[in-house]
């Protein structure tokens, strides 16, 4: 999959009973350019320009002073059970409220545009350029299309872009003129949080980090244990959100390898797997995990908060399913992925074999059957959150969801390039943790209490507005 923004696409699990849980994997692989289309037959012909805009760097801001607080923001679940989540931006002048993916995987932005008339863009709240003051077109053409069938036209423009107290003029998003998926769009658009390649405009965070005005250069990312509430921090996080507010985060680097920040990507290096205390998997090197080329036994784990589930490898799927009892294998349509059908009474963190992902550093990141059993879906019906692929989602690379991050309040440091862990409130230490190991680097945690948020009828008149 691949193209300019995030990937909305849904796989549906092959049962007697039809649909179930869709399960959405956003991420951004490759980055459109000419080449892609002169490589592509099915496009070739179609008389399109695709000039890459070149940016000169992050544009001003309208708050000039750093924040003595983080901006904490409500997020909600876009659908019952698929562990996607929206939270609330402003764009144009005035500013108008748009619900939108907050999406580590990608490091684009768009919003439907209101020229874009098809049952998506109809079904979502669409920018109209013309109604802000602050909106300027760019000017050019941006066609984009993925590998599950998603395909969207736009432009780029620019406009004031607000998150939480943090507002940035000028900054470059696409307007969808017409898109076409195989799954629905509960969300007005998405935000890129990555990394930019070169020739690409800066995201979000890295125009609010660059420009000093975070409290710290920051992205918090925490999902309630209801799975229905959450938050996003920018600039810090809630420590008030953590199972033990005065524990200190555990840091692990990301790789900083240059395919991987030339693709937008945010990964962890993987050294080894395991699953009730055996190791299944074991990596010897984690360089340019995200070419097609196969690298060998490259560690990867593409640390995504706008994919709901994980892909991993078929390894890792048999050794978790074949230890729960009544656990059956399911397969995907149209692919050798697979994942198991569960009973949902073992949806609860004693359920199964704790899956632990180690890291470069020492660190272990665990998670228990609470996280990787998926709610029941309609049919009530309960699978694991986690699709079986050989090898991997790449050879070697995990791409690793929602069903990985909400055991964690997980903090993305965007200037010295970790993301930091504590176990979230409402999951126990003593059943699975952040394990130091032997070189963690464990650091103060410096988390900032804002209990006023904790309240649900601020959520909700948030969310409305
Ligand atoms: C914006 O800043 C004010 C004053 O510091 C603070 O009270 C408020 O909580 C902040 N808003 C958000 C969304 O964090
Ligand atoms: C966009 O806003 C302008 C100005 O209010 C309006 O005339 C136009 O009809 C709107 N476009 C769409 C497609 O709604
Ligand atoms: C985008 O534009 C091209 C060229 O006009 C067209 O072939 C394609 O179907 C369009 N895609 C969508 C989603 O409208
Ligand atoms: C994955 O890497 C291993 C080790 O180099 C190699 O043997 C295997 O063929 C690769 N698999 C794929 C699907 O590329």
């Amino acid at each position: 999959m691949f193209g300019w923004a995030a990937i909305p696409a849904t796989l549906f699990l092959c049962t007697a009973t039809a649909s179930s849980n869709s399960i959405h994997l956003r991420d951004q692989l490759e980055h459109s350019d000419s080449s892609l289309f002169a490589s592509s037959n099915d496009h070739i012909s179609i008389a399109i320009t695709v000039n890459r805009p070149s940016f000169v760097g992050p544009k001003l801001l309208k708050a000039v002073s750093r924040a003595s607080t983080p901006s904490i923001l409500p997020i909600t679940e876009t659908l019952n059970g698929v562990t996607e989540y929206s939270g609330v931006i402003q764009v144009g002048t005035p500013p108008v409220s748009y619900s939108v993916l907050f999406d580590t995987g990608s490091f684009s932005t768009w919003l439907f545009g209101s020229e874009c008339k098809n049952q998506y863009c109809r079904a979502n709240l669409r920018y109209n350029l013309t109604k802000s003051s602050t909106g300027k077109s760019i000017g050019r053409q941006i066609w984009q299309s993925y590998a599950d069938g998603t395909e969207f036209n736009g432009t780029l423009v620019q406009d004031v872009v607000s998150v939480g107290n943090y507002s940035v003029s000028d900054f470059v998003f696409a307007q969808v003129m017409s898109f076409d998926s195989p799954s629905e769009a509960r969300y007005d658009g998405i935000v890129g949080m990555g990394f930019h390649p070169t020739d690409d405009s800066p995201t979000l965070p890295e125009v609010l980090v660059a420009n000093g005005v975070l409290t710290k250069p920051w992205f918090s990312w925490y999902i309630g244990v209801d799975e229905v509430n959450g938050f996003i921090g920018f600039g810090g996080f809630d420590a008030g959100l953590l199972a033990n507010p005065s524990k200190e985060l555990v840091w692990i680097s990301m790789i900083t390898d240059n395919d991987l920040i030339r693709a937008g990507k945010i990964a962890l290096p993987m050294v080894s797997v395991s699953v009730g205390g055996v190791v299944v998997e074991k990596f010897s090197s984690h360089a340019s995990p995200l070419t097609t080329e196969t690298q060998g036994s490259t560690g990867a784990a593409s640390w995504d908060t706008g994919t709901s589930a994980a892909v991993v490898s078929d390894v890792l799927v048999r050794a978790i399913g074949n230890q729960i009892a009544g656990a059956k294998q399911v397969g995907f349509t149209s692919s050798d992925d697979f994942t198991f059908r569960v009973p949902c009474n073992m949806r609860r963190e004693a359920g199964g074999p704790v899956l632990a992902l180690s890291f470069d550093g020492g660190v272990t990141l665990s998670i228990t059957a609470l996280e990787y059993i998926l709610s029941p879906d309609s049919y009530d019906t309960c699978y694991l959150g986690l699709i079986g692929r050989v090898g991997g989602y790449r050879n070697g690379t995990y791409l690793v969801g929602n069903t990985f991050l909400k055991r964690y309040m997980n903090v993305f440091d965007y200037s010295q390039k970790r993301i930091g862990f504590g176990l979230a409130n409402g999951r126990s230490s003593s059943i699975a943790d952040v394990d130091v190991g032997q070189g963690g680097a464990a650091v103060k945690s410096e988390g900032y209490t804002v209990s006023a948020l904790l309240s649900l009828s601020v959520f909700f008149s948030v969310i409305m507005t």
